[in-house]
């Protein structure tokens, strides 16, 4: 008997077929599946990577408060005018210290993932306050109150620990200063420094709303906008997906 035959058996007798897909769609199945359940981990390493600071993570929360994301994707995808217009597409990597991350499916306006060092803290400052006065057309609502509102420093430590839960590595040091990291990052002068750059290499250290005296949510947003995308380096880094991009 010859396999066509045989074959006839799956196709006459919808029970004999769909118990035949099963067996099949199951061996695909676990060839695909098993596999990652012994790897670590998926996500590439990448240098430069490190875990927010806490006032870089109090901008995230503030970011995630207001429901900036509802707007803003935090991903740029692999394709090739994506590139052009925002830099290197994102890395698994770059989102791996996000609880919940970032990457968003609606771009009212455009991706912030490099939004990093485009702009100056005053433009960012002037546009979160009222977006028409620096980009005229815009539809962007204002945020004013953030150049208002002292920022709340009262849960930091905690912040961090429980970023620590969830895999992110923030050593008990860090927690420990966190408090004090914060302050200092907003305060060129501060005794505090030499740790805070120690413990998050290439940190920004300066008054982000332009007001050394006043540590607003203002500093926290922007101290976030202007590190996202900056911490690994491009120039240097090349693989095989972005030659085939150019
Ligand atoms: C209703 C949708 C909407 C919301 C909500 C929103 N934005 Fe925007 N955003 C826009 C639009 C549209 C633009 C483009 C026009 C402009 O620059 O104002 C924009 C532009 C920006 C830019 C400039 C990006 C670039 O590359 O030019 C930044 C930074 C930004 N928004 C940050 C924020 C932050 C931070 C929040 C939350 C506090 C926020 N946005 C909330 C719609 C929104």
């Amino acid at each position: 008997m010859s396999m066509m035959n045989k074959h006839a058996i799956f196709e006459k007798n919808s029970i004999v077929l769909t118990v035949g897909i099963l067996i099949v769609v199951a061996i695909g199945g676990l060839v695909e599946l098993a596999p990652n359940f012994y790897l670590k981990s998926t996500i590439e390493k990448v240098e430069g990577m490190r875990p927010y600071t806490p006032l870089e993570m109090a901008g995230r929360n503030i970011f995630i408060r207001e429901g900036c994301y509802l707007c803003h994707s935090q991903m740029i995808r692999t394709l090739r005018d994506e590139v052009e217009r925002y830099g290197h597409y994102s890395l698994a990597a770059e989102s791996m210290y996000d609880h919940p991350f970032q990457w968003g499916s609606k771009r009212t306006g455009p991706d912030l993932a490099r939004v990093g060092g485009k702009y100056s803290d005053e433009w960012h400052h002037d546009h979160l306050v009222n977006p028409r006065s620096v980009v005229p057309e815009s539809i962007m609502p204002g945020y004013p109150w953030l150049a208002e509102y002292p920022l709340e420093i009262t849960d930091v430590s905690a912040d961090l620990a429980t970023n620590g839960i969830v895999g992110v590595p923030y050593t008990e040091e860090m927690i420990e200063n966190a408090r004090a990291d914060l302050l200092a990052q907003t305060d060129p002068d501060s005794d505090d420094i030499d740790g805070l750059e120690e413990r998050y290499p290439g940190v920004q250290i300066r008054a982000f709303d332009g007001d050394p005296g006043r540590l607003t949510e203002m500093d926290a947003v922007i101290a976030y906008l202007q590190m996202l995308g900056t911490l690994v380096d491009f120039s240097t880094y090349d693989d095989q997906a972005d030659v085939n991009l150019r």
